[in-house]
C-alpha cells in the first residue's frame, strides 16, 4: 500500500494551537520546531470561534500568517477543518443544536464538542466552514493532510434529542422497511411493546426499567452511523475541492461508541490517539493493542500516531508523568507496530483552560529547560535514521476477532452477568504477545483466511453471515480458540435455540446447557488432563455436553464439577478450542500455546515487559525488541548473524537497558522461536 501522505521521512509533530499565544511566540515556535525535528503540525483543531467570530464573518488573517510562518520554516501542516468545537454563537443561534443526554438534559456551553450531530443548522455551518477552509488553504503548499473534526464521539457519542429521534426512525425504516419487520427484530411481543406507527418509536431514553435490548443495540448502530455521516459531510467537501490531499480523522483506540471498522473505510489513512496510563503495570500492552487495532483497521496500511502525551495528562484522578525513556519506548513501539508518524498533544503547554496541566513538548518552565524537551528533541534526531521503517510491513498470522456491534450487545443490561469485553481482550492479547506473536484485530466478517490462528476472547453476537464466515474458516483448515458466551445471539440479539452457542455448536462439537456466572470474589477450579493440581479460574463456569469434542480440562467445583471446562474439536480441515471460564494468565498461555503448536506456528515465551515485533521490508526482516521494564535490563540471543538497521554487525547477547530498544536485521527464515531470553526474565 502506498504511503499516506507520501512524504519521504517519518512524520514527527504535534497539535499546534497558536491562537492561545501572541504572534511573537509563533516565531519562536517555528524555530523550536525545527530544533526538535518537527515536520508536521495539526493546526486549527479548536479554532472555529476565532476563525468565524460571528455567523459568516470569517477572519483568516491570523491563520494565514501562521501558515506562512510554518511553511517558511519547512514545517508541513495537517490542517484541521476546525469543526471540533462550535463557537458559543452557534448554540445561541440554535439552542437545540446542543446535545441531549439519555435523561433528557440539554448540555450547556463552556466545554467542547457541544453539538447534536444531526442538527441541520449545525451541519450547514460545518459545511460552510469546511468549504471555506478548503477553498482558502487547499492549494497552500504546506498542507499535506486534512484532519477532519477531532476524536468524534469522545464526549458525545449519542444524542437523544428530538432531531436525532426523527433521524433514528428514518434509519430504522431504511433497515427494516416495514414495521412488521421491526417488531419481529425487536421482539416487541414482549412487555406489550408492539409498535403500530413509526412515530411511536423513540431513542432508548431513560425508561422505567430495561429498555428493549434490540432498540438499544440499533440505537448504538444508528449513533455510530449518524456521526459517521457528519464526518462524511466534511470529507466529501474536502475530496471535492482538494482530491489530492489525503483525509483522516483521529480515532481513539477502542472508543466504545464508534464502529471504527466501518469508519476506517472512509479515510485515506488511519490515525489514532493513544494515552496509556504511565502508572499502569504494562502501559506498552495498552498502547500495543491500540496500535495493532489501528493497523488492522485498514488492512495493514501504515498509520499515524496522531496524539499522545509527552508526559502526564490532566484527565485522570492521578496523572503520573512518563518516566524518562518511556516516551521513546512507546514511540518505537508505534513504529514497530506500523506507524509512519509520531505526533503528540500538544506543542506548547497551555497556561489557561482545562488542559493547562497536560504535558507538551514545550513545557511551562520554557524550552530547553526540561528533560521532556531534551527527550523529544533527541527522538526527533533519532527518527531521521528510521526512514527504512516506512516501508516495513507488519504481517500477523494471529487474528483477534473484534466487533463493536458484539461489544455493544454484550454490554447491554439484563444478562447472566454484567461482562465487559475489554478486560477479556486485554488478557488474550497479552498472552499472545508473550508467546511472541504479531497480532491483528479482525472483524468476524473479514478476511479470516489470512490467519493461521483466530481467537475470539468473546464474540457474544455473531450475525448469521459472520458465523458462517467463522465456521467456514475452521472447516477450511483454520484453528480457532474461542472464549465463553460467544456465538449466543444473532444480529437482532435473539438467542439461538437448541443448546448454546447455536451458531458455533457444530465446529465446537458440544452444546452448553447452563451458565454459572461467578461473583467477583468467587473461584472455580479447572484441572487439565494429566495435571496434578487444578488452577483457579474466575468469572464464569458452564455445564457442557460434548458431541465429539475432546475434553482438555474439567471443572472441579459445585454441581458443574467433573464437566468439561476446555475442549478441542476437529471440524472439517480445522479445529476449534473452547474455553468455558476465565483462566489465569499462565493457563491461558498454555492453551494458546497448544493451539499455536497445533496450527504449526512458531512461538516462544517472553517476559511481559519485552515487546517483540517482526516486520518485513524489501531489505529483509527487522526484529523490534523493546524492554518496557523501568528498572531491569533484558538480554536475548538469536541464532545467526545479526545486523543493525544500517547494516553493522551486532554482537550477542543483545542487551536491552531499562526502556531500551534494539532494531535488529535478522536472517531470512528467522522465527520468534529462535529468541532466547538469557537474562531479565521475571
Ligand atoms: C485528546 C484530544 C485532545 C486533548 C487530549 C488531552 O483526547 O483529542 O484535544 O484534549 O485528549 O489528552
Amino acid at each position: 500500500m502506498p504511503r499516506v501522505p507520501a512524504v519521504p521521512h517519518v512524520i514527527y509533530g504535534a497539535d499546534y494551537n497558536p491562537e492561545q499565544w501572541p504572534p511573537e511566540v509563533w516565531r519562536e515556535d517555528v524555530a523550536l520546531m525545527r530544533e526538535a525535528g518537527v515536520n508536521l503540525v495539526s493546526l486549527g483543531i479548536f479554532s472555529w470561534a476565532l476563525l468565524e467570530r460571528a455567523p459568516g464573518e470569517f477572519d483568516f488573517a491570523w491563520l494565514d500568517e501562521v501558515m506562512e510562518l510554518l511553511h517558511a520554516g519547512g514545517i508541513g501542516v495537517n490542517l484541521a477543518t476546525a469543526t471540533a468545537s462550535p463557537p458559543p454563537w452557534l448554540s445561541t443561534l440554535y439552542p437545540d443544536s446542543r446535545p441531549v443526554t439519555v435523561d433528557g438534559v440539554r448540555l450547556e456551553v463552556g466545554g467542547r464538542q457541544l453539538y447534536c450531530p444531526s442538527h441541520p443548522g449545525f451541519r450547514a455551518h460545518v459545511a460552510t466552514l469546511v468549504r471555506a477552509m478548503a477553498d482558502r488553504y487547499g492549494t497552500h503548499p504546506a498542507v499535506q493532510l486534512w484532519h477532519v473534526g477531532n476524536e468524534y464521539g469522545c464526549h458525545i457519542d449519542q444524542c437523544y434529542c428530538d432531531t436525532c429521534a426523527v433521524k433514528f426512525r428514518a434509519w430504522l425504516r431504511a433497515r427494516y422497511t416495514t414495521l412488521d419487520a421491526l417488531n419481529a427484530a425487536w421482539g416487541t411481543a414482549f412487555w406489550s411493546q408492539h409498535y403500530g406507527e413509526w412515530a411511536q418509536i423513540q431513542p432508548p431514553r431513560r425508561a422505567p426499567t430495561y429498555a428493549n435490548p434490540t432498540q438499544q443495540l440499533d440505537w448504538r448502530r444508528f449513533s455510530s452511523d449518524n456521526i459517521l455521516e457528519l464526518y462524511q459531510l466534511e470529507a466529501g467537501i474536502l475530496r471535492d475541492v482538494t482530491p489530492d490531499i489525503p483525509v483522516t480523522t483521529n480515532f481513539l483506540g477502542f472508543l466504545p461508541g464508534l464502529d471504527y471498522f466501518e469508519w476506517a473505510t472512509h479515510e485515506d489513512v488511519a490515525s489514532v490517539d493513544a494515552y496509556p496510563d504511565p502508572a499502569a503495570a504494562h502501559p506498552h500492552l495498552e498502547a500495543g493493542m491500540i496500535f495493532d487495532l489501528t493497523r488492522s483497521l485498514r488492512g495493514g496500511q501504515r498509520w499515524i500516531l496522531m496524539e499522545q502525551a509527552t508526559s502526564a495528562v490532566n484527565w485522570r484522578a492521578i496523572n503520573a508523568p512518563k518516566a524518562p525513556g518511556l516516551t521513546r519506548l512507546l514511540n518505537h513501539q508505534a513504529l514497530a507496530h506500523g506507524a509512519s508518524g509520531i505526533m503528540y498533544f500538544q506543542w506548547r503547554a497551555s497556561k489557561a483552560g482545562a488542559e493547562k496541566y497536560h504535558s507538551a513538548l514545550v513545557q511551562h518552565p520554557g524550552p530547553q529547560r526540561t528533560r521532556v524537551w531534551r527527550e523529544v528533541v533527541a527522538f526527533g534526531e533519532e527518527l531521521r535514521t528510521l526512514t527504512p521503517l516506512l516501508d516495513a510491513r507488519v504481517r500477523a498470522r494471529v487474528g483477534i476477532v473484534f466487533d463493536w456491534h458484539s461489544r455493544w450487545a454484550l454490554e447491554l443490561d439484563s444478562k447472566p452477568a454484567q461482562l465487559s469485553l475489554m478486560p477479556l481482550v486485554q488478557a488474550w492479547y497479552a498472552a499472545l504477545r508473550q508467546l511472541g506473536q504479531n497480532v491483528d484485530f479482525v472483524h468476524p466478517g473479514g478476511d479470516l483466511g489470512a490467519y493461521d490462528l483466530l481467537v475470539m476472547p468473546n464474540s457474544y453476537l455473531l450475525t448469521d453471515a459472520d458465523a458462517t464466515n467463522v465456521r467456514a474458516y475452521v472447516q477450511g483448515g483454520g484453528h480457532l480458540v474461542t472464549g465463553f458466551f460467544s456465538g449466543i445471539v444473532d444480529g437482532h440479539e435473539h438467542i439461538g435455540l437448541g443448546g448454546y452457542p447455536a451458531s458455533l455448536r457444530d465446529v465446537l462439537g458440544l452444546w452448553v446447557e447452563e451458565w454459572v456466572p461467578l461473583h467477583p470474589d468467587e473461584l472455580t477450579h479447572v484441572r487439565f488432563t494429566g495435571a496434578a493440581t487444578p488452577v483457579p479460574a474466575t468469572t464464569w463456569a458452564e455445564v457442557i455436553h460434548p458431541t465429539g469434542a475432546e475434553v482438555l480440562a474439567t471443572f472441579q467445583d459445585g454441581y458443574w464439577q467433573g464437566g468439561p471446562a476446555i475442549t478441542r474439536h476437529v471440524s472439517g480441515q480445522g479445529q476449534a478450542t473452547y474455553i468455558a471460564t476465565q483462566l489465569p494468565e499462565q493457563s491461558l498461555m498454555d492453551v494458546l500455546r497448544g493451539a499455536l503448536t497445533d496450527a504449526g506456528m512458531p512461538h516462544t515465551t517472553l517476559p511481559p515487559h519485552l515487546d517483540v515485533t517482526l516486520s518485513e521490508t524489501q531489505g529483509g526482516l527487522i526484529l523490534h525488541l523493546l524492554n518496557a521494564h523501568r528498572a531491569d535490563p533484558v538480554q536475548v540471543t538469536v541464532p545467526g548473524t545479526l545486523h543493525t538497521l544500517d547494516g553493522q554487525p551486532l554482537a550477542q547477547p543483545l542487551t536491552l537497558e531499562p526502556y531500551g530498544v534494539r532494531l535488529v536485521r535478522v536472517p531470512a527464515g528467522f522465527s520468534v522461536a529462535d529468541i532466547t531470553v538469557v537474562a531479565g526474565r521475571h
